[in-house]
């Protein structure tokens, strides 16, 4: 018998896993945490490592070879270290990384290095201490500059920098956030902003890749950089002279749908065939009751089976997706 594999109804090899491993945060950014106070999970109802593992590990068999980590924010979970140690020994993963706020990188970089990570996403999306204050809730610019700084002295590479563009909040600060790609050999990714759950955003917040390209244009052409392997849904460029790259996710105004390859594990085991849709198979439920692995498998390919062909979402109808981005991990 064939290998079963992740292939959706549109033929698309779903090989891209995001994990979410918390759905706690040490920031509140304006774009991600609802104004009212939401409910945590309980420490029972989150994944513990061990299941993730045996998780990541069925998922590799059925072709997933990249995964990322994400939360919340990853590295407030204790024993994170630990388990991305183990994830870097499993067989078949081609592509490690983790994103953060960075706001303990400073604190765990060693250990993120020990673990066998080399790739880090961190969020940032000002160079201006106040601004970053007013987005996040937390006076900690300088303690994500550090942390990215001393990414950059260990070698980390590439260290990617997300920055959500917001219309009359970051707008901005847009150009001297791309402008550090000739200092630093970062890439800074320009992320439109999704209306997901009810964070205290207002969709004329939104600014669309053009616009985002157009306040960048001061610095000079974008060149398009050559497509590699791996590669995740940002259309990539360079300034000329630069020594990082530049690129834009415009998830809203030219989505990438079609080209999709990504499933997500949330925080409390289930499995979303889809950022933008509120459908998601329970993983949690049928590992507690001790289910088999080729439960699993089914349970897996069930979800890629109802991968939606594209999402609905548009500044225009911006509702639909009920789920909260820190608890599936953006
Ligand atoms: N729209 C776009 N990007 C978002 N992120 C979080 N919330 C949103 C949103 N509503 C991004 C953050 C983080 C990444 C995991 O998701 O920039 O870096
Ligand atoms: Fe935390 Fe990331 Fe959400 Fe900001 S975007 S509140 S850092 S999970």
């Amino acid at each position: 018998m064939p290998k079963p594999e992740l292939i959706d109804r549109y033929n698309r090899r779903l090989t891209y896993l995001r994990i979410s491993i918390t759905d706690r945060c040490n920031l509140r950014c304006l774009y991600c945490v609802p104004r009212d106070a939401i409910p945590k999970l309980r420490h029972t109802e989150v994944l513990r490592y061990e299941e993730i593992l045996r998780l990541i590990r069925i998922g590799v068999c059925l072709g997933i070879s990249k995964i990322r980590i994400t939360g919340g924010e990853p590295l407030v979970r204790k024993g994170f270290d630990a388990f991305l140690s183990e994830l870097n020994q499993i067989e078949g993963l081609a592509d490690l990384s983790l994103t953060t706020n960075g706001v303990l990188l400073e604190d765990h970089i060693e250990k993120i290095r020990f673990a066998g990570i080399r790739r880090i996403n961190v969020s940032l999306d000002t160079l201006n201490r106040k601004k970053y204050e007013q987005i996040t809730g937390h006076d900690s610019f300088e303690k994500v500059w550090k942390g990215i700084r001393l990414a950059q002295d260990m070698g980390f590479d590439p260290i990617k920098i997300n920055v959500v563009a917001l219309n009359g909040i970051n707008d901005d600060d847009l150009a001297d956030l791309a402008e550090l790609t000739f200092s630093y050999p970062f890439h800074i990714r320009f992320i439109e902003y999704m209306p997901i759950g009810n964070a205290c955003l207002t969709c004329n917040r939104h600014l669309p890749a053009d616009e985002i390209k157009t306040r960048i244009r001061c610095l000079g052409n974008l060149t398009p950089v050559k497509k590699e392997a791996y590669d995740g849904p940002a259309d990539r460029y360079q300034l000329e002279g630069a020594k990082g790259e530049i690129g834009f996710i415009s998830a809203i105004s030219q989505h990438f749908c079609h080209r999709c390859n990504r499933l997500r594990l949330t925080a409390s085991g289930h499995l979303r065939p889809c950022l933008l849709s509120d459908f998601q198979v329970d993983l949690k439920g049928p590992l507690r009751k001790g289910c088999l692995d080729s439960e699993l498998v089914n349970l897996f390919l069930k979800t890629a089976h109802c991968k939606p062909y594209q999402h609905g979402l548009s500044m225009e109808h911006p509702t639909g997706v009920s789920g909260q981005m820190h608890a599936i991990g953006g």
